[in-house]
């Protein structure tokens, strides 16, 4: 028996979710809503087999649906909540719009519906993506089995406070984006450089993957591995110098400020 499984919103984080989900095996119906019929066409494309609905019936998707998934914006995510409201009842929902608080959502579900916030990031895609994750108060505690074992095809599911959201928001969920930021100028650099892409890829991503394993196979701290490379007048200590002197590190600290605060405002919106 496969599972049904159905995504309110057929975007960007949809497909991530819809593609871990399944990841090469037949054991789910998949089924998503999108406002407009272009919309639900990368969909499509990614996940042939799924069936699309128009938001109109976005009521028949939850109906059809044992799981269902909350993918809309955060400002749509409440007007759909009340669209579905009567086909509700016992279904488990997921949640995945950003500052959309478990209380809003259980204020606008039947009760005896399951639900869960999460704030999962794009590795979740290949099962490797990191899901922090929190249910509803006085929930029956078989949901937190089936949360947890939802959650984790997509990799690591971490219980975590609601009030820590925002926080987990701006590392982990925007932190795949922080890590290509970094990749995408050392590819640049090889390739004007004279490496050849593909080998500058492999190399690069090999040495990055080198360096984590470096990281979780040893009790070492990043700035120590930093200070390790840092020979005096030697290379990396030429590169790490010209960091700190534009300071980069404030520059993160900044853009780290900055995602917290909007994902904070819009937890309070
Ligand atoms: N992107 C990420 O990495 C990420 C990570 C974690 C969480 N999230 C959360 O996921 C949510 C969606 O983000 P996204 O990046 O996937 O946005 P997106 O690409 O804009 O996708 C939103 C989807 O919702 C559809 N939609 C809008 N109103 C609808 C309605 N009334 N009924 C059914 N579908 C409707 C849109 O259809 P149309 O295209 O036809 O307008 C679109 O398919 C947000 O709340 C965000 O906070 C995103």
């Amino acid at each position: 028996m496969r599972t049904k499984v159905g995504f309110l919103g057929a975007g960007r984080i949809a497909r991530v979710l819809a593609g871990g989900l399944v990841r090469g095996e037949d054991s789910w119906e998949l089924f998503a809503s999108s406002r407009t019929r272009a919309g639900g066409e990368a969909f499509r494309k990614a996940l042939p087999q799924a069936r699309l609905y128009p938001e109109e019936r976005n009521r028949d998707l939850v109906g059809e649906s044992e799981i269902v998934f909350l993918c809309v914006r955060p400002q749509e995510a409440i007007g759909v909540l009340r669209q579905i409201r009567p086909m509700t009842a016992g279904k488990r929902i997921v949640s995945v719009a950003a500052g959309v608080s478990l209380a809003s959502i259980l204020s606008e579900v039947e009760p005896s519906a399951r639900v869960v916030r999460a704030m999962p990031n794009l590795p979740s895609l290949i099962g490797q993506g990191v899901i922090p994750y929190c249910l509803g108060s006085g929930r029956e505690a078989g949901d937190r089995e089936w949360a947890k074992r939802l959650l984790e095809r997509f990799g690591e599911a971490v219980e975590l406070e609601e009030s820590l959201f925002p926080l987990a928001t701006a590392l982990i969920g925007c932190g795949p984006a922080y890590v290509c930021a970094f990749l995408a100028p050392l590819l640049r650099f090889a390739a004007e450089s004279g490496l050849r892409a593909a080998e500058a890829r492999r190399m690069v991503l090999a040495t990055v993957s080198g360096a984590l394993a470096l990281l979780r196979q040893t009790d070492l701290d990043p700035a120590e591995v930093v200070q390790e490379s840092r020979t005096p007048g030697g290379i990396t200590n030429a590169a790490v110098s010209v960091l700190e002197e534009e300071g980069w590190q404030e520059t993160l600290r900044r853009a780290l400020d900055a995602a917290w605060s909007r994902a904070k405002a819009l937890e309070e919106a």
